[in-house]
């Protein structure tokens, strides 16, 4: 699916419900994880976004089986059946880093060569974080520049098991070396300065490998996989909805767009950051439960509007809500004291230098905003005004423009807004639905 390229968002008052598509997290994970299972894994709710496209064509290109189709809810529903063997080509992961950082880790455990390559952005992101891991464990890895960046070139196979410590609370790199234990002998832990999202380790107790996930009093997460003897054992993988898109919603909501209710989320707490963000601020979030999918809590979000006080965003919430600190900044504007992110380094090296990014993009409507090292600061007591915003091929900087227009006092016209389709390519349809106003451009 795609998106247009080139859109005028209006200002607008939006209300009502929305079912965003399903989680990309979790829609990786199904599609990766499911191919080591003994039979085929029935997949749905899948996002039909960019990032899942490019796991399922890297998942057929190194010997899987993926047969996807759209269903009525809007999502992908099929199968996915391994084994996973040498690819008979380079491995293109397009804009996700995801696929490239947990595919590394499959890769490790797989006898033969296997290159992983991307779209520009994906290129100029970090990769020695989990290639010296790998290395350690016995995968033969090079890659670009010095080993920093991809394409990343694997030789597989013949792991031993790993004692791991990242300096970052990262769920890609946990994940990728998770993955990597599977085909390890002996036991493989991986040690964080904080959890992360615990998708990888939910989804392989799904499928009957539990993995050992424990967290100390400091905050450090530490998780322990032993090999797999033999496959998965296959389980329906039913994808909860994505709150890392939900979230643009209810900040706009939370900002006096009008009353938006997210059904159908998945609300892992360490995928809530921005409710918890949201209600830091003094918004009215109300989370209702509605059982659970594939080990993950569903529940619907719904915000209503009302005045915002400010808050200051770090640690362990600004791992929980890393994704959502771009439209996050919005919701400091229109709150009375704004907000302030501390720790949050890591938006440097996502799908653009998303601290340098966002300020030019919130300058370029008319906010004041401090970029920080490892964060920002935005004064409250602002709107947004009318603009141009040009999107750097990030989603999440396209999409936070469009909430910017939504809550402003004029028409933001924003380039490059195609990259929406990377997570959320129905996001214009979403909009038109709660009220909202798009012209497309190009
Ligand atoms: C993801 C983990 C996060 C997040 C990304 C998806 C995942 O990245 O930003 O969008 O699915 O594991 P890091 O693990 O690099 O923090």
């Amino acid at each position: 699916m795609t998106a247009p390229d080139r859109v005028r968002i209006h200002p607008a008052e939006l209300s009502g419900q929305v079912a965003v598509p399903g989680d990309k997290s979790l829609s990786h994970r199904a599609l990766l994880i499911g191919a080591f299972a003994d039979e085929p894994v029935r997949v749905a709710g899948l996002a039909p976004s960019g990032d899942v496209a490019s796991s399922a064509a890297a998942l057929r290109t190194m010997g899987a089986t993926v047969e996807l189709s759209p269903a009525d809810d809007g999502g992908l529903t099929g199968t996915v059946h391994g084994p996973l063997g040498e690819p008979d080509d380079v491995v293109d992961c397009g804009n996700s880093g995801t696929s490239l950082r947990l595919l590394a880790g499959i890769a490790a455990g797989i006898e033969g060569i296997t290159v992983l390559t991307g779209d520009r952005s994906l290129r100029r992101r970090p990769v020695d974080r989990v290639a010296v891991p790998l290395q350690r464990m016995g995968a033969r890895i090079d890659a670009r520049d010095g080993g920093h960046r991809p394409p990343l070139v694997i030789r597989g196979g013949d792991l031993t098991g790993t004692d791991h410590r990242s300096p970052v609370a990262s769920a890609q790199i946990k994940s990728a070396i998770v993955l990597a234990g599977l085909r390890a002998s002996g036991p493989t832990s991986v040690t964080s300065p904080l959890p992360s999202r615990d998708h990888t380790e939910r989804l392989l107790a799904h499928l009957g490998h539990p993995v050992q996930r424990e967290v100390f009093r400091d905050g450090t997460e530490v998780v322990t996989v032993t090999p797999l003897e033999r496959g998965l054992t296959p389980a329906d993988v039913v994808v909860a909805r994505d709150p890392s898109s939900a979230a643009f919603w209810l900040v706009a909501a939370a900002c006096g767009a009008g009353t938006i209710t997210a059904t159908g989320v998945c609300a892992n707490p360490l995928r809530l950051g921005v409710v918890t963000a949201l209600r830091r601020l003094g918004a009215a979030v109300e989370v209702i439960e509605r059982g659970s999918s594939a080990g993950e809590p569903v529940a619907d979000l719904t915000v209503t509007p009302g005045q915002l006080a400010g808050a200051t965003l770090q640690g362990q919430l600004v791992v929980d809500a890393i994704d959502e600190l771009p439209v996050l900044a919005l919701a400091g504007a229109c709150s009375a004291e704004g907000l302030e992110v501390h720790d949050a380094g890591e938006l440097r090296v996502k799908e653009s230098d998303r601290i340098a990014v966002l300020a030019t993009a919130l300058r370029a409507v008319g906010l004041e905003v401090e970029e920080r090292p490892d964060g920002y600061r935005v004064p409250g007591g602002q709107r947004p005004g009318p603009g141009t915003v040009e999107a750097h091929g990030d989603h999440r900087i396209a999409m936070t423009a469009a909430i910017a227009a939504v809550l402003g006092t004029g028409p933001v016209e924003i380039g490059g807004f195609g990259a929406v389709a990377t997570s959320y390519p129905t996001f214009l349809d979403d909009l038109a639905r709660l009220g909202g106003r798009a012209e497309v451009l190009a």
